[in-house]
């Protein structure tokens, strides 16, 4: 249904179209709003207005309306249409008929307004049409938005009148890389923050950080980052460190380090009221926080006590918050957690701020309201972040774990989806919400593995160690009353379990690797639906329990009960050892026909060399053909920026009784390591294995 016609007052406008690059997108403007009065956008890389478009001829258009109050946006789908995306959202896959706000709130086990607010903002919905072909649509506003997606897609703001940008292609993929271009991608992250994280609230005291990082080499489970939760600081301050329990914090890192682990470190943007703390007073001195309407300091309740929160719009306290990690890191820090950003205050009216509180903007943000900036305080807090890891540590690729963030922000940090609870149904659910997210532009995302607000019992941990190893983030993480959620925690079994999911993770890496770099390049999500297989077969549309890692395998879930699966070649895969199809946990995973997936050796974390020997699995299409990537640099840093880096596109062909699978192409300037690369062609009845130099050539006799 349309909106009723006597409300409308604003028929579409084109506002820009002329040919660019940037092929299938529109930018409509509605004309009460003056370019020369909108705020600029924080979701896209440029200005809607200098985005210059190069619209199909069959453009489909917005009817831009005011209800009486508010002002809206009307997109008209066709019938079969899917919608997706809307960023972080508890429930299905498929949006159909589902209404949303965005309003990031911190929102425990998902219970507030039945989940249909999070801590996240993104206004933006992909929809695929019956016949497979797509379409986008960004509504390009911070203030609080309803998408309302019971008939047609319908946006409906809080704030002025706002820009929608719609992309349009033959394909989702064409949908996700449109929005890359627009929102930009993800940077290519350091490779320890691909492996698995260990975190709960808190680790404490700096024995029982060593206690963990022993435990999981001791036991052979392979991990890669310890977390600290609040408790490391000294009461709750941020930038401090607890003299009892961290009195070298250090000494805790160079630990952790020696024995490969990488440590993240939590901070909240609250900054305790107390005089003679040095982030207080520098804080106060310089006049950087939030403003209540009455022009005074606004104060409010969060971990520490009463606090005070920096004023992230105005460029000089991002500048000094930046600044602030200097000594932080210096400690040895290598990754930092964001959290309580949307912001979350405990004592204040809808658990934030006053929507009166005043942000005094700067370097092109009008000074406003917090009405208009909520959905941005953490998106901003996260690149304030980001610029002080980039400036201290110039040599790392900075990695920022962050709650809150808004359409965009994947630009700055990584996310996780909040707290959840150990619950079959939030197991089950984190698996629509990685996609989703990623459909949003973010791929670099997980839930909390076992589940976060309480107990968790060894069957559902099992399974979600088992799952949860696939999720572009994957972390364990747990609540501070809760009992330990280590994988050791629960008996023999369970760990054996976790041990297999993780070691599994671990042989893949080179291939997540390659999909981070795809990621990175043009916005492709890390997980996606099973129909990005084939977006024609509507059958697929609504699939959430199982999904794809990149193109090239499915995982199936154990509890998934009637998965569809795309049609053609998908043949089981072994990569431990494990009997994928009848594991009673590991996901049966599945390789598509026609591809090379490359794999790693089992390590403990990514300080060992994994691809020596390279393992390829081929499986080979109908017509005998095969062909993978494999992306490799040095894992950190920016050498892969000036070619130091190897891209390698491996091919296969049956001839006869044999297959010979060579190298197709390569790029990059790093030198090709040598090593023994292994061969195993899988057929669905048993693998044949070979080895070589993959330089040469390897013929694998079938
Ligand atoms: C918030 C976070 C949670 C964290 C806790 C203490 O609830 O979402 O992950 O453990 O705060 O910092």
């Amino acid at each position: 249904m349309k909106p009723d016609e006597s409300k409308i007052h604003t028929r579409p406008i084109k506002y820009s179209i002329k040919a660019s690059n940037n092929k299938g997108v529109s930018v409509f403007y509605p004309p009460e709003l003056d370019k020369n009065q909108a705020i600029p956008s924080m979701a896209l890389l440029k200005e809607a207005w200098e985005i210059t478009s190069n619209p199909p001829p069959e453009t489909i258009a917005p009817y831009f309306y005011t209800d009486g109050t508010k002002n809206c946006a009307f997109i008209e789908i066709e019938e079969g249409t899917s919608l997706y995306g809307t960023g972080e959202v508890a429930g299905p896959l498929l949006r159909n008929g589902k209404e949303i706000t965005l309003w990031n709130s911190g929102n425990l086990v998902f219970k507030k307004d039945r989940g249909r607010r999070l801590q996240q903002s993104h206004p933006w919905v992909l929809a695929v049409r019956r016949d497979g072909s797509a379409f986008g649509v960004i509504a390009d506003t911070t203030w609080r938005l309803k998408i309302d997606l019971r008939n047609g897609i319908r946006f409906i703001s809080d704030g002025p009148a706002f820009p929608v940008i719609v992309i349009q292609g033959k394909s989702p993929q064409e949908i996700m890389n449109g929005l890359a271009e627009l929102t930009g991608t993800i940077s290519m992250p350091p490779i320890w923050a691909l492996g698995f994280h260990q975190c709960r609230w808190s680790y404490y005291p700096d024995s029982r950080v060593r206690e963990i990082a022993d435990e999981f080499r001791k036991r052979k489970i392979p991990c890669d980052v310890v977390w600290l939760d609040i408790d490391y600081m000294d009461e709750h301050r941020v930038f401090t460190f607890s003299p009892k329990h961290f009195p070298d914090p250090k000494a805790t890192n160079r630990y952790l380090h020696d024995r490969g682990f990488k440590s993240v470190w939590i901070i909240d943007p609250g900054v305790k009221i107390k005089k003679g703390y040095s982030v207080y007073d520098f804080g106060s001195k310089n006049d950087v926080w939030v403003k209540s309407a009455d022009g005074k300091e606004y104060k409010g309740m969060v971990w520490p006590g009463m606090c005070v929160f920096p004023d992230f719009t105005r460029p000089e306290t991002r500048k000094w918050w930046a600044e602030l990690y200097k000594d932080f890191l210096a400690q040895g820090i290598d990754g930092v957690w964001i959290d309580m950003n949307e912001p979350y205050i405990f004592n204040g009216p809808d658990q934030s701020m006053p929507l009166d509180n005043i942000h005094r903007g700067g370097g092109g943000l009008p000074r406003g309201s917090h009405a208009q900036y909520h959905n941005i305080y953490g998106m901003l807090m996260a690149r304030a972040t980001r610029e002080g890891i980039t400036k201290f540590c110039p040599d790392k690729r900075p990695f920022v774990l962050t709650r809150s963030n808004f359409l965009g922000g994947h630009r700055y940090a990584a996310t996780w989806t909040g707290d959840n609870e150990p619950s079959w149904k939030h197991l089950r659910m984190s698996i629509p919400m990685a996609l989703n997210l990623g459909l949003s532009g973010q791929p670099f995302n997980g839930a909390d593995i076992g589940g976060f607000f309480g107990d968790t019992n060894p069957e559902l941990f099992a399974h979600w160690m088992a799952v949860g190893a696939f999720y572009p983030f994957a972390r364990a993480h747990t609540f501070k009353m809760a009992k330990d959620k280590e994988p050791w925690a629960f008996g023999k079994k369970v760990e054996a379990v976790s041990r297999i999911a993780l070691e599994r993770r671990y042989r893949l890496l080179p291939y997540i690797y390659t999909l981070f770099r795809e990621a990175a390049i043009n916005g492709m999500p890390v997980v996606r639906p099973v129909f990005f297989a084939d977006p024609k077969d509507a059958d697929l549309r609504a699939e959430e329990e199982a999904f794809l890692l990149g193109g090239d395998l499915v995982v199936v879930p154990k509890w998934a009960k009637h998965p569809k699966l795309p049609k053609g070649i998908w043949h089981s895969i072994s990569l431990v050892g494990e009997d994928s199809a009848n594991d009673k946990y590991q996901p049966n995973l599945l390789i598509r026909g026609g591809s090379i997936v490359p794999l790693g050796r089992i390590i403990q974390n990514t300080t060992e060399k994994s691809l020596n020997p390279l393992t390829l699995l081929v499986c080979l299409d109908e017509l005998g053909k095969a062909k993978g990537v494999l992306y490799e640099d040095a894992g950190d840093g920016y050498g892969y920026q000036h070619g130091q880096y190897l891209l390698t596109t491996y091919s296969a062909e049956k001839q006869g009784n044999k297959v010979i699978v060579k190298i197709a192409d390569e790029e990059g300037s790093m030198k090709r390591p040598e090593r023994t690369t292994n061969i195993e062609i899988v057929t669905g009845r048993r693998a044949v294995r070979a080895n070589g130099a993959e330089t040469d050539g390897i013929t694998v006799e079938i």
